[in-house]
């Protein structure tokens, strides 16, 4: 049986990647697709209580090193219970978020440094990286005015103050620049409708495997 593909969507905050990605998966699905939705921090029962222990808004004492280890940790927990399984059985796997994340938000915004995020990572992740990643392209500021519009409740990550979302900004510039190979920019600023065709077209293309994987 051929493995199913590992995908990710990324993006700074209010860029629309639930939204899309959680409706790529639909259609594919209606299709008859063999696809799953699956998200970090989170994805998984264990995971998931990590989740609610990293974004806790009353969690104001957390350190920037255990807040990587933790998401690492939630990582690592998904990428074996849910990741992992579904792609030996040929499904597709549409993660919402993964390890670039780290890279942007604890290398880049929290100030820990890439190199130094990706050893940890690569303790909970082994050699397992994305096939492909949709990477939802939009700046700080505008994602942060989408949140603020759409959100009764902010998390502990939505409420640090812009320099900290510049910063992520920034980190994911570099991932960009590092993984050439495995990003597929869309411009996020578009009408959802839009995002969500281009996304579909992606990612049908790299499960029918008429675009380069
Ligand atoms: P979400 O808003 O996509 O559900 O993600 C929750 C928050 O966690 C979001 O602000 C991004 C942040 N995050 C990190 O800082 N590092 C990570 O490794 C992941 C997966 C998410």
């Amino acid at each position: 049986m051929t493995n199913g593909k590992f995908i990710t969507f990324e993006g700074p905050d209010g860029s629309g990647k639930t939204t899309v990605s959680k409706a790529v998966t639909k259609r594919l699905q209606e299709e008859g697709y063999k696809v799953i939705y699956t998200r970090e921090p989170g994805g998984s029962a264990i995971a998931e209580q990590i989740r609610s222990v990293i974004l806790d808004p009353k969690n104001t004492l957390m350190d920037g090193r255990c807040e990587a280890l933790l998401y690492a940790a939630s990582r690592r927990q998904h990428l074996i219970e849910i990741v992992l399984p579904s792609i030996e059985e040929g499904i597709t796997v549409i993660s919402d978020r993964f390890i670039d994340s780290s890279l942007a938000y604890q290398g880049c915004g929290r100030g820990i440094g890439m190199d130094e995020v990706f050893a940890i990572n690569q303790f909970a992740i082994e050699s397992y990286m994305p096939d492909k990643t949709i990477y939802l392209d939009i700046d700080a500021q505008t994602g942060l005015d989408r949140i603020a519009k759409g959100r009764d409740v902010l998390d502990r990550l939505d409420q640090e103050d812009i320099s900290f979302h510049n910063a992520v900004f920034e980190g994911y510039q570099k991932v960009i620049d590092k993984y050439q190979d495995r990003m597929i920019l869309v411009d996020a600023t578009k009408d959802v409708d839009d995002v969500i065709e281009r996304a579909y077209q992606e990612v049908k293309g790299l499960i029918d495997g008429t675009r380069e994987s």
